[in-house]
């Protein structure tokens, strides 16, 4: 049985209980953020807290707790799951708590409901080797897709979407552009360029789309911040996905039409090795300080 954090306490997962009134559970009033684990060290933590903070001021959510105690609290659940060696995930979910329903805020000083659980990971090498199918899906979904809510209907219908084509994951089309995928950045090669959708109010700005654009840059791989259109699908030479817990995973195929050469790409396969090395020497960073909490 995993260990979660609830509201102040550390408890057997089947022990945390949410009350009937949460607004995450009413309005999906709440964000969240997925950390990876790598022996037991948070990967890109500034990145998920800086996200997390810019979430909860735009949304006007008081955590009642300081980006510090939440590291300390994520630190001690990594170590109540025994998660201290190999790799894991950390979910974080901050809502504006229990009251009754009013679609307006509750009353000042109702407390933020924090959630947190953990688990270990796998990484998924042998699909990653072969690379993955996805489908395209109508992005409807609102105008502030950078907030990391835990809103996530259209994500749900999506990636169901993708399971029911045999597919890894579906990528979203806004107006004929490739935005973002269900749970995924997306990025494509053409004419040898890296392009990922820019960051604006229609994606999230990923902590993994961050770190291989800045990986890419290292590596003098020519990367461009500029939308992939829907007819440039057929021109694409090599695409794959980013996330927490997809790394840089290839895609071979879209709606059924073959990418590239049907492989794994070129350019790809280097961006997830360079990704793999930058996970390694954060396996390899000296352990987070004891118990704070
Ligand atoms: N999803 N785009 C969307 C819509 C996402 O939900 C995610 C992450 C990403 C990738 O962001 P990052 O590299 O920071 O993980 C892009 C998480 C993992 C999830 O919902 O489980």
């Amino acid at each position: 049985m995993s260990i979660v954090y609830l509201n102040g306490q550390f408890l057997a997962r089947n022990e945390a209980k949410l009350s009937v009134d949460e607004r995450g559970f009413f309005f999906g009033d709440g964000v969240y953020e997925v950390t990876r684990v790598v022996r037991g060290r948070l990967f890109e933590w500034d990145r998920h807290a800086r996200r997390l903070a810019r979430g909860l001021k735009e949304l006007r959510i008081d955590a009642g707790l300081d980006l510090d105690t939440i590291r300390s609290l994520q630190e001690r659940l990594i170590r109540e799951n025994n998660l201290v060696e190999g790799q894991g995930t950390v979910y974080l979910q901050i809502t504006r708590g229990a009251a009754p329903r009013t679609h307006h805020f509750p009353p000042a000083g109702t407390p933020a409901t924090v959630f947190l659980s953990a688990a270990p990971f796998v990484p998924a090498s042998d699909v990653r080797a072969r690379g993955v199918a996805v489908t395209t899906y109508p992005d409807y979904r609102w105008s502030r897709c950078d907030l990391k809510t835990v809103n996530l209907l259209p994500a749900v219908m999506a990636k169901q979407f993708a399971s029911d084509n045999d597919a890894f994951e579906s990528i979203f089309v806004r107006e004929a552009v490739i935005t973002e995928g269900s749970h995924t950045n997306v990025f494509g090669v053409i004419d040898g360029v890296v392009r990922t959708y820019p960051n604006s109010n229609y994606i999230l700005p990923g902590v993994t789309r961050d770190v291989v654009i800045e990986l890419a840059h290292a590596s003098g791989i020519p990367v461009s911040e500029t939308p992939i259109y829907r007819h440039e699908i057929a021109l694409l030479e090599e695409c794959f996905l980013t996330g927490t817990t997809s790394d840089v995973m290839p895609v071979v195929s879209i709606d059924g039409k073959m990418v590239g050469t049907g492989k794994p790409g070129s350019l790809t396969m280097r961006l997830y090795e360079a990704l793999a090395s930058r996970l390694a020497e954060a396996a390899a960073q000296p352990s987070p300080a004891s118990a704070v909490v």
